[in-house]
């Protein structure tokens, strides 16, 4: 048993239900803070909170100052903290070999997270799965003999040492003693084998490494494994998709209680390490906008709001932002390019209809703190049978919350139904469709006194010289609102319509509205300070954005996007976004004069727009045949010998050699062979491992001999053929060369501790026909060490790859000129190659896209390097992918660009080039600080 330092580190934390952990300051000059917890959530320094996280990928997003731009959004919408999986195989391109460099550099990433205010979920595997090729396992750890996920020592070698690698940078970033916002540590994901020694062993490694937050598990599918005994890390965390994936789906499954969960979880918080935000897509799947309506604002209020009754207090949002998978990181069975995931902020950053109803439950939850801690009174009885209306009460307040929603929760019926509030109210609520709502009575709403209300609480803030509350409802929905007062208020309605009553014996002001737009009503007198109330429907709710600025909070409302409020003096600086010209209104503190937005003074209460902007044509393309690898006189000598008899592999080849391209180390993309005969077979057969949606093309002595498409029906890898060769090419007494071209679409995942991301790439049987003469082989592959600034994954062995093609200094002169859509005449590889100028407003976020045009009956695919950037894979027959996000860091936006796509045509008859073009895909003016 290799244990470490387990007896060390249990003193280090000491974490008990309800008992902050005693953590010593490790340095003087960084503040140290406690986190414990209880059943009902995490505290940090004693003070309960309330996790509303939102799952981001960096390596999905290869540009640091797009962390932040990211960061900030989720933070503005009000996520308060991030979950972060660290890709093990982004950082390691070979055994021993490391980086945190550049859009690497995670330090980086948690320093951010930091000056966000977002707290972090830190989750480094070291299987992570995330649809990654291998499911983050770098590509050497494909041809260990020791199965994974064991304790096979080969495995856990290579595991400590990436723990030991990238933990000490999450520990320096810890709340508890780092002096940074890291507030969890998961160990593993979803393990499901039975290994208790191994999850112990990864525990007490993580300990050694410096790591004093609690641990947790994010247990596959609420089995309450690894809740207790021995493995089980301090917390329990599970995930659901209850969509789950196929994005054809236009309707999602009834809500579950998951209070079945509490006896296996005891006196700690339920945690949900993911729950579904959207839903991955495959290659010609139906694309992600279709992700993004089955998960849609229906879905989220439905389900987020079930788990805010179930008291998941550490939330996690899986995706809120996708991403791309560039270069060669993608699984190849579940997903293409694009990670947009149909997320609540897209591919490109935006905002999506799915932000509003996530903002207003973060808002509510981080406003309404007397819903941190709620017990259930269960269901009310007397309601009418089609609406269940779930009470919850705070023991020390007593505030009530009542969840409702149809009791069937697949009803898609309007329905309303009278239900009690304390003192003997009965007002009514009404649900229409697959609608959810969490209403607050008895409540302590600042410095006023909510009765009850029938629309949902956003937000309420304190600005010294009166109280703002925002409710809001369905549009066209009534509503009503009782407040206490001592005495009759003075009240007026400034704008939209709203009745009031006063109850005199009950000192109640009775509001009743209907859900239209923005209703504002000022309450003055009644023996307490002023209140805005601001009753709107949906849409106008979520124009509003609340933020903590340095002397308190702030409301605002208008414009797209506000990422922070700072007052100084009397001036209070706003920064944010526009998608257009519009209305800006401040809620602040009576001292604020002035408001500045990006650093102008607002006048007449309205914030410019950006600005419209244009793209060049793509013309002048640079065209190259390049198959020099077909040539029988193409000189192979500094090739690999692939000459191997014996494999590590748990599928052992149906021939020898191994031709399997990890065992010579080239993990990723395109590899290719050389095979060298005498003698006068006939033909060869070949069967070659691609993973899902896979291609592969033959050639001897030069004369293409075809090409064969693995295909896209679930579980296909590999794919077989055989080829003959034409009457009199072979050369009996001569060298005869067959050259196969093989594309690696990425390894699998290995969700199932199986061993499944080592089913082999490349090729994997070879047989010449019709004669006993064998081949000698030599193979050539991407180096993953070559490009350190790229990473492992941006190449593969392409010859245009390893010349430097994609790379803008690469001189291209002699090649021919074409403009575009071109026709190729001959299968295999031709690049084409152009730049672009761009000149794009400084002052705008402008995300841009490569957009691809053409007939899909034409069968070719195209990989696309941007100044030397791999953003991912075009597969024209395919999709259904046809935009490419290309991030900033990535593309200039003042500059030169060069764009070079390497196009793999599968026959000479329809393969070629169809249009590409340049093109905004957002517009917004911007200040990311
Ligand atoms: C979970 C897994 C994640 C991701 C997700 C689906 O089961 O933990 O890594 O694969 O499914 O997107």
């Amino acid at each position: 048993m290799r244990w470490r330092s387990v007896v060390a580190t249990a003193a280090l934390l000491v974490l008990a239900a309800g008992t902050p952990s005693a953590v010593p300051a490790t340095a003087e000059h960084r503040t140290t803070h406690t986190i414990s917890y209880d059943r009902y959530s995490l505290m940090i320094d004693g003070e309960r909170v309330w996790l509303w996280s939102a799952e981001f990928h960096y390596f999905r997003l290869p540009d640091p100052e797009l962390w932040r731009d990211q960061l900030e959004k989720f933070k503005a919408t009000g996520f308060n903290a991030v979950s972060l999986y660290f890709s093990w195989e982004y950082h390691s391109p070979a055994p021993g070999v490391y980086d945190f460099s550049g859009v690497r550099d995670v330090d980086r990433l948690l320093d951010i997270a930091e000056e966000v205010g977002l707290h972090v979920l830190a989750r480094p595997g070291p299987y992570i799965n995330a649809e990654l090729d291998s499911g983050g396992y770098p590509g050497w750890l494909t041809t260990q003999a020791g199965r994974a996920r064991t304790r096979a020592d080969d495995y856990q070698a290579a595991w400590e040492e990436w723990f030991d690698h990238v933990n000490p940078i999450i520990a320096r970033h810890q709340l508890t003693d780092g002096g940074g916002s890291v507030v969890l540590f998961q160990i593993e994901n979803e393990y499901d084998r039975d290994d208790a020694v191994y999850m112990e062993e990864l525990k007490a490694a993580a300990r050694a490494d410096g790591i004093t937050v609690p641990l947790f598990h994010n247990d596959k599918g609420r089995n309450l494994r690894w809740a207790s005994g021995p493995g089980a890390p301090d917390l329990y965390g599970t995930d659901t998709y209850p969509a789950a994936f196929d994005c054809n789906r236009t309707s999602f499954p009834a809500v579950t209680d998951y209070r079945f969960l509490r006896p296996g979880v005891g006196d700690r918080p339920f945690i949900w390490g993911e729950f579904q935000g959207g839903a991955f897509d495959p290659w010609g799947g139906p694309g992600y906008e279709r992700c993004r309506a089955m998960t849609g604002p229906t879905f989220e209020r439905m389900f987020y709001h079930n788990n805010i009754e179930n008291q998941f207090t550490v939330h996690n949002v899986y995706m809120t932002y996708g991403g791309t998978t560039w270069g060669w990181q993608a699984d190849p069975n579940v997903v293409y390019t694009s990670y947009d995931y149909g997320a609540a902020f897209n591919e490109q950053r935006e905002l999506t209809e799915k932000v509003p109803v996530l903002k207003q439950q973060a808002y509510l939850v981080a406003s309404v703190r007397d819903l941190l801690k709620t017990d259930d009174l269960g269901q009310q009885a007397g309601t009418d049978p089609a609406i269940r209306v779930w009470v919850k009460e705070n023991p020390d307040t007593h505030a009530k919350f009542y969840f409702v929603r149809h009791s069937d929760p697949t009803s898609a019926a309007s329905n309303a139904t009278p239900f009690t509030v304390d003192g003997g109210y009965t007002p009514t609520v009404a649900v229409n469709g697959r609608d959810f709502k969490i209403l607050t009575a008895g409540y302590d709403l600042e410095r006023q006194r909510l009765v009850y209300s029938t629309s949902e609480i956003m937000t309420h803030l304190d600005l010294g010289d009166r109280d703002v509350a925002l409710l809001h409802g369905r549009a066209g929905e009534a509503g009503e609102t009782v407040l206490r007062y001592q005495s009759e208020p003075r009240v007026r309605v400034l704008s939209g319509a709203a009745s009031t009553t006063w109850d005199p014996a009950r000192g109640d002001l009775r509001l009743t509205y209907v859900h239209s737009g923005l209703t504002r009503v000022r309450v003055d007198g009644g023996g307490r300070p002023p209140l805005e109330l601001l009753l709107a429907d949906g849409d106008t709710a979520s124009t509003f954005w609340r933020l903590d600025s340095n002397t308190g909070p702030v409301l605002v409302r208008g414009p797209y996007l506000v990422r922070s409020a700072e007052q100084r003096g009397s001036t209070l600086q706003l920064r944010g976004d526009t998608d257009a010209p519009g209305s800006l209104e401040v809620f602040a503190r009576p001292q604020v004069r002035v408001v500045l937005w990006n650093g102008r003074v607002v006048r007449g209460g309205t914030v410019p727009g950006p600005r419209p902007v244009t793209f060049p044509a793509l013309t002048d393309w640079g065209y190259l045949r390049d198959v020099p690898e077909a040539d029988p006189a193409f000189d192979d000598r500094g090739w690999v010998a692939a000459d191997h008899l014996t494999t590590n592999n748990p599928t052992k080849p149906a021939t020898l050699p191994v031709l399997y391209t990890d065992d010579y180390g080239f993990h990723y993309g395109d590899v290719w062979y050389r095979g060298h005969f005498t003698g006068a077979p006939t033909g060869i057969t070949l069967t070659a491992g691609t993973g899902r949606a896979g291609i592969w093309s033959v050639w001897v002595n030069g004369v293409p001999l075809g090409t064969v498409n693995t295909g896209t029906a679930s579980g296909n890898q590999n794919s077989s053929g055989t080829f003959t060769f034409p009457d009199g090419l072979i050369r009996p007494d001569a060298d005869n060369v067959v050259s196969v071209l093989v594309r690696n679409m990425g390894h699998n995942q290995n969700g199932g501790s199986n061993d499944n991301h080592k089913a082999p790439r490349g090729l994997l049987a070879a047989t010449l026909t019709g004669s006993d003469t064998t081949a000698t082989w030599r193979i050539n592959g991407g180096d993953p060490r070559r490009d350190a600034l790229r990473g492992p994954q941006n190449n593969g062995g392409l010859h245009g790859e390893q010349a430097g093609y994609p790379l803008p200094d690469f001189p291209d002169r002699d090649w021919t000129t074409v403009t575009l859509p071109h026709r190729e005449t001959a299968p295999g590889i031709a690049w084409y190659r152009t730049t672009a100028r761009l000149d794009l407003p400084r002052d705008q976020d402008v995300p841009v896209g490569l957009r691809f045009t053409d007939d899909p009956a034409h069968h070719y695919r195209a990989l696309i390097f941007v100044n030397g950037w791999n953003v991912g894979q075009y597969v024209n027959d395919l999709g259904p992918q046809h935009v490419f996000t290309l991030p900033q860091g990535i593309l200039r936006h003042q500059g030169e660009n060069t764009i070079a796509l390497a196009v793999w045509s599968a026959d000479g008859s329809t393969g070629g080039l169809g249009q590409v073009t340049l093109e905004a895909l957002g517009n917004y003016t911007t200040d990311r600080g």
